[in-house]
């Protein structure tokens, strides 16, 4: 595909290609250090990063290539009124990839629509963040020595967290996969999600014990309470500190049981467990320079990759309707000006809007 915007536009090969080639990087750092050069990476950073961004940059350093890029909400003429997709054309004459990072859902499909150069995702809002997810997957094949027959713990904030929901859609196409959903009832995984495990046949269950899921799973998925995308603060509050994890809990779990946290923490894990050999964050936090390494030899390999603007998450085909309409405040559909909506009937019947994947209205 030509740009990566969810997880699902790589197929079980596609990923499995993209590990067997951080695979051989991490045995070959030298391999490809020529191969990117002349070649410029774009970073375009409307919200704060410190892995996403640097392991991007690194990345692309480590290829021979270069890199360009805006940082913070106010560091590009977005800032004047420049919509997403003027951009994504302008920065289209400065570079050969772009990785942009910004808070509304589907802001990386609306820079894809109009961009000559592929566009990857490096997190829309609270809807994806499969860059993530490809540290996720190599890490968990690291440590595991397989993507399937896994009982997957996933515990936080699972309403909000990009990278929960990009996790799960990976994660449930491995044989054998199931879920254990951990979180307050005030952030529980959108219905889009149970309702596509169930749909799957994937078994999962929903708890907010954390205490009694750690001796049932293989691994766990902790993650942070998304502060940014509440809209008041003081249930934020309530909410923050749900969950902590240390060193005196995790007795209750399988001595081989690995904790992955996309990071940054705030207090979710306490410092305490950090020698366990199970805690391996910051080796995830490795693995995404070497994924992002392999994506992008992946992206700018050929320029025959078909245009994925065209196809929801799950493949279904994108038309456009004047009389529906989005209205989630949070899609970059209700703010960006001249955005060609689009719609997609998933397979329950239901009409979502192309780039939040919410449900819409006529
Ligand atoms: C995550 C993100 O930005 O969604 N961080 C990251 O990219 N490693 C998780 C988070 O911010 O909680």
């Amino acid at each position: 595909m030509k740009h990566l915007l969810n997880i699902t536009d790589y197929s079980k090969e596609d990923l499995q290609e993209l590990i067997d080639k951080a695979l051989y990087i991490i045995s070959s750092p030298f391999a490809y250090s020529h191969s990117c050069e002349g070649r410029k990476l774009a970073t375009l950073f409307f919200e704060p990063s410190t892995r996403t961004r640097l392991s991007f940059e690194a990345a692309m350093l480590e290829l021979g290539g270069r890199v360009i890029s805006v940082t913070g909400p106010g560091g590009s003429s977005v800032t004047k009124g420049e919509t997403l997709a003027d951009t994504a054309r302008t920065v289209s004459c400065y570079a050969d990839v772009i990785a942009v990072r910004h808070p509304l859902a589907g802001s990386a499909r609306a820079m894809a629509n109009s961009s000559a150069i592929p566009i990857i995702n490096a997190g829309d809002g609270g809807h994806y963040h499969p860059t993530q997810t490809l540290a996720d997957i190599l890490t968990i094949y690291r440590e595991k020595g397989s993507l399937g027959g896994l009982r997957i713990g996933i515990c936080g904030d699972l309403l909000y967290g990009r990278t929960v929901h990009s996790l799960i859609d990976a994660m449930s196409r491995y044989e054998g996969n199931s879920f254990v959903l951990i979180s307050p009832k005030e952030l529980t995984v959108p219905a889009y999600y149970t309702e596509k495990l169930q749909e799957a046949g994937i078994p999962f269950v929903q708890t907010n014990s954390l205490d009694e899921a750690l001796p049932e799973i293989d691994m766990l998925y902790m993650t942070r309470i998304q502060r940014e995308r509440f809209d008041d603060p003081a249930e934020y509050d309530r909410l923050a500190g749900s969950y902590i994890l240390d060193a005196a809990r995790m007795k209750a779990a399988s001595k081989d049981c690995i904790v992955l946290h996309p990071l940054p923490r705030v207090d979710e894990i306490s410092t305490d467990f950090d020698s366990d050999p199970r805690a391996v964050y910051f080796t995830q936090a490795f693995n995404g320079k070497i994924m992002r390494e392999a994506l992008i030899l992946k992206l700018l390999a050929g320029k025959d990759h078909p245009d994925n603007t065209d196809i929801s998450p799950e493949g279904e085909k994108l038309f456009t309707d004047d009389s529906l309409a989005c209205t989630n405040s949070k899609c970059v559909c209700t703010h960006e000006r001249g955005l060609r909506k689009e719609f997609y009937t998933d397979k329950h019947g239901v009409v979502r809007c192309a780039y939040c994947d919410q449900p819409v209205r006529e």
